[in-house]
């Protein structure tokens, strides 16, 4: 659905010119969420702009479904919908129907198709009720719901959603995740972009990291934390592992830690399945509470990819 080819911006600054965006390409299919992080400053919104065509790449190409955004702006904006920083195209002192009708209406849907649509979608985020409401007494939350809804409103094929849950609260956020994978099930592509981690892989089926304008890490969610997970087992007692219990464990010679008295991190042989049970043998008869495999989860890997970066620079 979405295609977009080595793209660059470069901004002038006092310090000169800087390259915002640099050489980055990404792409979202039908029914796909990228998640596409990075730290602060690392060129997110401009690509996100760009991809909008909000800005124009110095370099580079973007096809949405087909259509070149900087070559027919027109065609492109029919199948797409954005939720951007900072940037909500609501009027203050028109209702929520009223807004969405009227945005509706520009993107060339009729006002009886429109006034139906935005029903539905005020249903799909619960703000039914504060259809009558202006915007201006909406709470933040409630006003960032509205703004995903005219995103949607003439069924766009690509969701640009720049932070769609910050500041929301639990029951907001997470009727926010259930628009987007409900969109998924449609069919519409969605390029993610946020600073919540557990949200980014909660959503994700892919992954895109930036940092200084540049790609990272890219990969499926599932096989990147598989790769970033570690072979090392925690096992957790009730109380304190005695000392005679310790020394049996070290004695396995195992590469071993030991956070708190009651905890052990070991990382046991690897392909020896077994391996785990002759630890548990050595701190018999100590009652234990938990063994688990260490499991990556995303936000140790963003903080390893940049920092990996961060250490190569
Ligand atoms: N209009 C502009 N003029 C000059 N520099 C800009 C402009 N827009 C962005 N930049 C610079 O481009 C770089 C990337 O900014 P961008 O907003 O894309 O980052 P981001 O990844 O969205 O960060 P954040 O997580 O903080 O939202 C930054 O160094 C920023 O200062
Ligand atoms: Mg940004």
């Amino acid at each position: 659905m979405l295609a977009a080819e080595e793209l660059v911006k470069r901004f002038h600054s006092r310090t000169g010119l800087i390259t915002a965006v640099d050489r980055i390409s990404i792409s979202v299919a039908a029914g796909e969420v990228l998640a596409f992080l990075g730290p602060n400053g690392a060129g997110k919104t401009t690509t996100i702009k760009m991809v909008a065509g909000l800005i124009r790449p110095d370099a580079g190409q973007v096809m949405l479904d087909g259509v070149d955004v900087t070559g027919r702006p027109a065609q492109a904006a029919a199948r797409l919908g954005a939720v951007l920083e900072g940037s909500r195209n609501l009027y203050w002192r028109l209702t929520c129907l009223e807004n969405l009708i009227y945005w509706g209406t520009l993107r060339r849907l009729t006002p009886r198709a429109a006034r139906s649509r935005a029903l539905e979608l005020l249903r799909l985020v619960d703000l039914e009720d504060r259809q009558h409401n202006t915007v201006q007494t909406l709470s933040r939350g409630m006003q960032q719901k509205l703004a995903l809804c005219q995103a949607l409103m003439h069924r766009p094929r690509l969701v640009l959603l720049d932070e769609p849950t910050l500041g929301l609260d639990f029951a907001s956020a997470e009727a926010i995740k259930t628009t987007v994978r409900q969109l998924c099930q449609d069919g519409v592509a969605i390029l993610l972009t946020t600073h919540q981690m557990d949200v980014a892989q909660q959503l994700a089926d892919r992954l895109a990291i930036i940092r200084s304008g540049q790609l990272v890490l890219t990969g499926n969610t599932q096989e990147v934390l598989a790769r970033y997970s570690r072979p090392v087992w925690r096992i957790t007692a009730v109380e304190p592992f005695s000392a005679s219990q310790q020394a049996a464990a070290r004695a396995l010679g195992w590469p071993i830690e030991q956070p708190t008295q009651k905890d052990f991190l070991v990382t046991p042989p690897e392909n020896d399945p077994a391996a785990i049970y002759q630890l548990l043998d050595a701190l018999r008869p100590a009652a234990i509470r938990l063994v688990e495999r260490h499991q990556a989860d995303l936000a140790e890997v963003f903080q390893q990819v940049v920092a990996e970066e961060e250490a190569a620079l």
